[in-house]
């Protein structure tokens, strides 16, 4: 793999991010990268170029962040790069297989798409997933309550789709983890009683 157009992506996403907090900032793309790849160690027959600019690029053309078509910011910086046009069409296809709420239980078809797919439901899940949660309440105006409600509409979902059996080992602690939090989350305000 090249080090110097991973780099090259690294700084992309940074400029890209900028002024973005909380659940979509660039640091949520730099650890679906670094999640991806420790994925991708364990799945020798993966593209592990296409892994780590799908997993750099993957919400480079997100709809509640950029108003963007056919994923232009991730071609842009693909095409600038010099990627061969079969490859960027891999690329954006393993993108366009990640996002939840269009593909919900439908996993993706390339083993790239569901390394990067597995890797950005890790990064919604444990420490990290609760902090995000909670900062993505926050920007949308919503209450701690509701906020909850979340765990159980999406995060708790999660662990049972994973693709791969890396990334099923890490979310099983990662839930555990999530449950955990529920569980003294509701002690604690039952204390009000
Ligand atoms: P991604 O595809 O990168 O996970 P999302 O936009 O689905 O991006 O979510 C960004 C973060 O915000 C995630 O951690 C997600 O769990 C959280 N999030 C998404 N929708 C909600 C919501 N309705 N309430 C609270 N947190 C949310
Ligand atoms: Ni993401």
């Amino acid at each position: 793999m090249n080090d110097q157009l991973i780099e090259k992506a690294q700084k992309y996403i940074r400029e890209l991010f900028r002024g973005n907090s909380g659940g979509h900032d660039a640091n949520h793309s730099l650890r679906v990268y670094s999640l991806a790849m420790r994925i991708a160690d364990t799945q020798p027959e993966c593209d592990r170029t296409v892994v780590a600019l799908a997993a750099l690029l993957h919400d480079a053309d997100d709809y509640k962040l950029f108003n963007t078509n056919d994923n232009a910011n991730a071609r842009a910086f693909l095409q600038e790069n010099g990627i061969k046009t079969d490859t960027v069409e891999l690329i954006c296809e393993a993108i366009n297989g990640v996002s939840f709420s269009k593909n919900r239980t439908k996993a993706p078809s390339t083993i790239e798409g569901k390394i990067v797919q597995d890797a950005d439901r890790l990064d919604a899940l444990g420490a990290i997933g609760i902090a995000r949660t909670f900062a993505f309440g926050g920007e949308h105006g919503r209450s701690i309550e509701s906020t909850i409600d979340h765990f159980h509409q999406k995060l708790l979902l999660l662990k049972d789709g994973m693709n791969t059996p890396a990334a099923k080992a890490i979310a099983q602690e990662r839930h555990a983890f999530l449950e955990e939090f529920l569980r003294r989350y509701e002690r604690e305000e039952n204390l009000k009683d």
